[in-house]
């Protein structure tokens, strides 16, 4: 059966030659005799997994030492907690956020119910159409650390600079832009996201955490809940998420090996990007793109259609020439296009092609 271009959000389009790997390998893996499936995760073979996709990580992003690098489960949304469960108390310093979009007004929402966090700057009066400029965020003097999201993957917004919160730990939200781009980890304090958009399936969280920070842990927190424990047990604790680690392991290598690293990966996505937002540009009487150009998403690219009978039929147009997954969240409504690192130049100028041909239409109609 064909493969046809998938523009999901996430989860979302894997390298082809990771998921025929996957397949060769699945029922009967040549190291084990066993499918990769039924393996236990104290075996020799998984701890190469787990030391290969943690070693292929700290390369591709040039992770220091004194960062421990951690593969948890619950999503990037149990992240929204476990920042302030280990990083936050009720009678400290508060917690600033940058508010950029549905995931950090999430991430904010649930840092409240552990204790004080603000935003120091919200773009919802606005509708997330971008990020703040650096004078912008009313930092708090002292703040327990601010938190980012570097890529809202609904409204498309996106930091292509980590925001410069002074002296207070730096905590990223990466989960849909992770991968797609070099990272100053040395920047951050503590950097997660959530593998299902650019690093493998779902089921499989990264937290990259400096070491010092995690002296600010407190006592009395569930083991698994715990920094300080999980990056001590080396993501072994319990069982974690073997097949995501291996698939991540997978991706990972893709990136280092066919790809040739973050830089390359990043040149393939500005480029990709630029050929859908050209094709939107150039028909700007149909097409209202999101958010502002400086902080367009290289990721998701989010636009309207006039009305919403017209992009029922832009995705029913679509749907026909093989393109899916287009459809905006069900929150803002519209038409995002997913292009993360596995989708293939050759799908986005598909999509660009059929942007200019769908205006072309609209146009002789009208
Ligand atoms: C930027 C961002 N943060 C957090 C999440 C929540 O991730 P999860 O569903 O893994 O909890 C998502 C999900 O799409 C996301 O895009």
């Amino acid at each position: 059966m064909k493969r046809l271009y998938n523009f999901g959000a996430g989860p979302a389009a894997l390298p082809l030659p990771v998921l025929e790997e996957i397949q060769r390998d699945l029922v009967t893996h040549p190291e084990l005799g066993a499918s990769v499936l039924e393996i236990s995760h104290r075996s020799k073979w998984f701890e190469g997994v787990l030391a290969a996709a943690e070693y292929n990580l700290r390369t591709l992003l040039d992770i220091p030492q004194e960062y421990s690098v951690m593969f948890l489960q619950g999503g990037a949304s149990l992240q929204f907690a476990m920042v302030p469960m280990n990083f936050l108390s009720r009678g400290g310093p508060g917690a600033d956020y940058l508010v950029t979009g549905a995931w950090s007004e999430k991430a904010l929402a649930e840092a409240q119910k552990f204790g004080p966090a603000r935003a120091a700057w919200n773009g919802k009066s606005s509708g997330y159409v971008r990020t703040p400029s650096p004078h912008e965020p009313d930092y708090s003097a002292n703040a327990a650390y601010v938190h980012y999201t570097s890529n809202e993957t609904i409204h498309g917004v996106e930091f292509f600079e980590p925001p410069s919160s002074g002296e207070a730990p730096l905590v990223c939200d990466a989960s849909s832009d992770f991968l797609s781009r070099p990272i100053d980890i040395e920047r951050h304090a503590l950097v997660y996201a959530g593998a299902q958009k650019n690093a493998g399936p779902a089921g499989v969280t990264i937290v990259i955490v400096r070491g010092d920070i995690l002296d600010r842990v407190p006592g009395g927190l569930p083991a698994l809940l715990d920094y300080g424990l999980m990056a001590r047990e080396r993501s072994h604790y319990n069982t974690p998420p073997v097949f995501a680690v291996y698939v991540m392991g997978l991706v990972s290598r893709w990136l280092l090996e066919s790809i040739g690293g973050l830089a390359k990966m990043e040149e393939i996505n500005r480029r990709k990007a630029q050929i859908v937002y050209e094709a939107l540009d150039a028909a700007s009487g149909l097409y209202r793109t999101h958010a502002e150009k400086a902080c367009r998403s290289r990721m998701n690219i989010t636009f309207r259609l006039p009305d919403e009978e017209t992009e029922k039929t832009f995705l029913a147009e679509a749907k026909s020439r093989d393109m899916i997954e287009l459809k905006g969240h069900r929150s803002v409504g519209g038409i995002r296009v997913s292009i993360y690192n596995a989708v293939p130049l050759e799908a986005v100028e598909a999509m660009a092609k059929f942007l200019r041909e769908f205006a072309a239409g609209r146009a002789a109609k009208a």
